[in-house]
């Protein structure tokens, strides 16, 4: 068993409170000395929590320890899911030759449990609801990894269990994707359009579980 760090979560999230000012102006906000906060900032630079600058700038390691803190902080609050709402469009058609790649199918079916159906259903989210599939950003999911076929690499992937109306379905997001922030890309064991009687435009909550 890995110890957290206690000390460095506290650090980091204090600091992300402060990014993007200058060590005077955080160390005033943050009620420290200029010199303490300097001891603090030069150690997390050194062990690579921050960016080297004239601001204070979290790194991606930095970012991946919040992430951490924020799943325990949801877990603490019993948040466990997020409802995304959005409307069922159309894609370039691509999802269905990506699913039937067999380094992602073995992905999907080893850590989501099922074997899904041979596409994404796309949905265009709600301005709301962009903000809030933020969380899927901050939060690391269930990653399942990318692979080689020989002849060309294929990214990773981050995926969230979900639920479309009564289906268990997953909401997947590329690391190498063509789709905007805006649409969420859904799949499923079945042809949710089929299950779920659905056409472009309709209205869709989707539960996502954090
Ligand atoms: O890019 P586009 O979403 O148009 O196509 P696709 O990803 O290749 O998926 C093929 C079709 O199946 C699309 O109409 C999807 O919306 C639909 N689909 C579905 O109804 N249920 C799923 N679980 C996956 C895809």
């Amino acid at each position: 068993m890995s110890c957290p760090d206690r000390r460095l979560v506290a650090d980091l999230v204090a600091l992300s409170t402060v990014e993007g000012l200058s060590i005077t102006e955080a160390a005033r906000r943050l009620c420290m000395t200029r010199q303490g906060l300097y001891k603090v900032v030069k150690m997390l630079r050194r062990e690579g929590y921050l960016l080297e600058g004239p601001t204070i700038k979290l790194s991606q390691k930095a970012r991946e320890q919040l992430s951490l803190a924020l799943q325990d902080l949801l877990k603490y609050f019993k948040i466990t899911s997020i409802t995304l709402v959005g409307y069922v469009t159309s894609g370039l058609g691509e999802g269905a030759f990506y699913l039937s790649l067999e380094g992602y199918r073995r992905g999907f079916e080893k850590n989501l449990g099922f074997s899904p159906y041979l596409g994404t259903l796309n949905i265009k989210l709600e301005p709301e609801s962009i903000y809030r599939r933020r969380y899927l950003d901050a939060l690391p999911g269930i990653y399942i990894p990318g692979f080689s076929n020989g002849f060309r690499t294929y990214g990773g992937v981050k995926a969230f269990r979900a639920r479309v109306g009564d289906v268990e379905a997953a909401v997947i997001i590329p690391e190498r994707t063509h789709h905007s922030i805006d649409v969420i890309e859904v799949i499923a064991p079945v042809k949710l359009r089929e299950v779920l009687n659905l056409k472009d435009g309709d209205r869709l909550d989707v539960e996502v579980y954090l």
